[in-house]
């Protein structure tokens, strides 16, 4: 079979999703028109052409802009079935999903508002998909430990809809050594840990997300190539990397998708998987991803295997399901 083909149609999981980087444009256009809240841009084309970014701070910046149309439970509800439609698409058979209370909280939507509307679409995938779907809790690192703390409380009656819980937003200046005493409550509550480090930062990011906050897998971790010792400990440990490639490029992370490291971290033996991050923002959802990364870098179908099976591995499903992937 051609590799795109076997690219499209082979049985994914994906563990690095921002479900508020799956608005699109026009959902979001019409989520503020059935909410009354007005939006700097003139029409869905003059918000799609604000899409260009130079860096994660840039992108960030429009992202948490596009979320102020979220108000209610159906909001979210909805925005996570409009995502899973894709995914399912793209035979996505499970799909650990990020999400940004705070961004929410802060506008005074209630805690219950966005895990009740996000849970429920969840239940509803599988129904409606056979995607076995779960939700990952992300605390903002530009905000305060005190801030995640307190997010974490108003989480606690929720702490049966969610499986773990990930750190997210401007990483530079924000090491995960700030989030130490928040993560280590969150282990106590038996909750996954995992955090973004080294997508724009520095390979001691990923040092520590793994030493301090106890992370099960690193969300980006490309820069780990630059510091061998931590390969190896990588690639020994099989901490799965999420590796997002379009938004690696959309981000200038890496200038052209041709210079992306994706091969060297396989080749290495480490356990990096393909993701779409913001799929509504960086022009893709994961047979993008896996189509535009592959032709780029000349990856191979055994690249294909091992990434299929790395993302299952890697996942925090049921043994039951991860065994017919792995
Ligand atoms: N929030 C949404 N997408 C993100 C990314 N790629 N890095 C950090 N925070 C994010
Ligand atoms: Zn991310």
């Amino acid at each position: 079979a051609r590799l795109p083909d076997l690219l499209r149609a082979m049985p994914k999981a994906e563990l690095h999703i921002h479900i508020e980087g799956s608005l699109e444009p026009e959902l979001i256009f019409a989520l503020a028109e059935r909410n009354g809240v007005s939006l700097p841009y003139a029409s869905v084309e003059a918000l799609r052409q604000a899409y260009a970014f130079s860096n994660l701070q840039s992108f960030l910046d429009i992202y948490y802009a596009g979320a102020s149309v979220l108000l209610k439970e159906q909001d979210f509800h909805d925005m996570a079935m409009a995502y899973f439609e894709r995914a399912a698409a793209d035979k996505v058979l499970r799909a650990e999903l990020f999400f940004d209370p705070q961004t929410h909280t802060a506008r005074g939507v209630p805690m219950a508002t966005v895990i009740d509307g996000l849970h429920r679409a969840c239940v509803d995938a599988k129904a409606a998909f056979g995607i076995d779907a779960a939700l990952i809790l992300c605390f903002l690192r530009h905000l305060s430990e005190d801030e995640a703390i307190e997010t974490l409380q108003q989480a606690l009656p929720h702490l049966d809809k969610i499986i773990g819980v990930g750190l997210d937003s401007s990483e530079v200046g924000h090491p995960p050594e700030k989030f130490a005493r928040v993560f280590a409550r969150c282990g106590e509550l038996g909750l996954h840990r995992v955090a973004h480090a080294g997508e724009e930062g520095p390979p001691a990011y990923i040092r520590s997300a793994l030493d301090v906050l106890h992370a099960e897998r690193i969300d980006h971790g490309v820069q780990a190539v630059h510091d061998p010792v931590l390969m190896q400990r990588l690639a020994a440990g099989r901490i799965p990397l999420t590796v997002c490639p379009l938004s690696n490029q959309k981000l200038c992370v890496f200038p052209d998708l041709a210079d992306h490291n994706l091969r060297a971290l396989l080749d290495a033996g480490l356990c990096a998987t393909v993701n779409s991050d913001d799929p509504a923002y960086f022009g893709g959802y994961m047979n993008d991803n896996f189509l535009q990364v592959f032709a780029a870098t000349g990856l191979d179908a055994r690249h294909a295997y091992q990434l299929g099976r790395n993302a299952f591995e890697g996942s925090f499903a049921s043994d039951e399901l991860k065994r017919g992937y792995i």
